[in-house]
């Protein structure tokens, strides 16, 4: 049996830090409005020329170095974006170039907007498990602060950019165990950006809630475990509140629960890449544990993955 274990994770913030209290002189807001409401202290704005393959290249960097690897070695690039630095070519390719991957490797994005990363990762499983690829790296990665309205004040505050980054490698021993992915385009209009974000955060956060907790239920019923079995689940960093409502449905302690939401905001695509890289370097996440990685975004779309790390 073949199955995909992630060898190395990486993660990138950009220097530009706003706190709440830089965005009270932009908008009519406040730092505790935004705080209690979200959970959010800071987010990272990229420089006027960081591209998102700019980020992705950082942390896909230190992905490879946790890893041990060359880039050469890469047979695979994935990237999940839903702010790619231009319609096209995708942002793998351009990774894959500033990576300096010259053998013919297949690259390509993902959009499936916060739930990308899960998504990406869920391909880069079946491919590692049908033997098209041996080394993948799949990367989640945004510059968000382009697609804000700075007139927005229910959106502007909450968003941020990032990148985060996990190599994979086929082996013998688990590994991804399992993936649920779900999408619902009923509610397209519900969060979008068209060009620039809006949302209705109400109902957004009421389906988030239910839609997390029902995968991770059917993803933990599937495999005949319950929460209990769960070392970490590091879910989507877009708001406090829909993380510890999550949590509390499926019962799970937040003390098993990785939260990173108040660094920078919701990174969409980015954030559960970033979180992960940041449990698995403070040393919280360690051999033999069972992972559960959880995101919904816009589309709608949604998913978990559980990892025996
Ligand atoms: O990746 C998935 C993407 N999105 C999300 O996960 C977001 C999901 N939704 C949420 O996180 C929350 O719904 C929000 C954080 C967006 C809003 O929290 P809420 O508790 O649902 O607040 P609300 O929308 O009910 O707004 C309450 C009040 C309103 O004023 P009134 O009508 O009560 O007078 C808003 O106008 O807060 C006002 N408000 C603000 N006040 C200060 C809205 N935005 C702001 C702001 N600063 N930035």
């Amino acid at each position: 049996m073949i199955y995909s274990r992630i060898i190395g994770t990486g993660s990138y913030l950009p220097a530009k830090v706003l706190t709440n209290y830089d965005l009270e002189k932009m908008v009519d807001t406040s730092h505790d409005w935004i705080f209690t409401r979200s959970g959010i202290v800071e987010r990272h704005f990229a420089a006027d020329d960081e591209l998102t393959s700019d980020l992705a290249l950082h942390a896909s960097r230190k992905a490879i170095e946790a890893a041990g690897i060359a880039a050469s070695e890469i047979d695979l690039v994935i990237v999940a974006t839903t702010s790619p630095d231009m319609a096209f070519p995708s942002t793998a390719c351009i990774l894959q170039d500033k990576l300096g991957i010259k053998n013919g490797a297949p690259a390509f994005d993902m959009q499936a907007v916060c739930g990308g990363f899960i998504f990406a990762l869920n391909t880069a499983d079946l491919y590692i498990r049908g033997g098209q690829a041996k080394t993948v790296l799949v990367v989640g990665a945004e510059v968000l602060s382009r697609m804000l309205d700075k007139n927005d004040r229910t959106t502007f505050v909450l968003f941020g950019d990032g990148a985060g980054a996990v190599v994979l490698r086929a082996s013998d021993k688990p590994g991804i165990v399992a993936s649920k992915l779900h999408s619902d385009g009923q509610h397209c209009n519900m969060l979008k950006a068209d060009p620039l974000i809006s949302m209705d955060g109400k109902a957004v956060f009421k389906f988030a809630v239910k839609v997390l907790s029902d995968v991770v239920d059917e993803l933990l019923e599937d495999q005949k475990m319950t929460g209990s079995d769960i070392a970490w689940m590091v879910p989507h960093q877009a708001n406090i509140r829909i993380i510890e409502a999550t949590a509390k449905k499926l019962g799970l302690d937040m003390k098993n629960v990785v939260v990173t939401v108040a660094n920078h905001g919701n990174t969409s695509a980015a954030s559960v890449p970033m979180a992960l890289d940041t449990a698995v370097r403070d040393g919280r996440i360690q051999a033999g544990q069972n992972i559960i990685l959880e995101a919904v975004g816009g589309g709608f779309t949604w998913g978990a993955v559980l990892i025996k790390w």
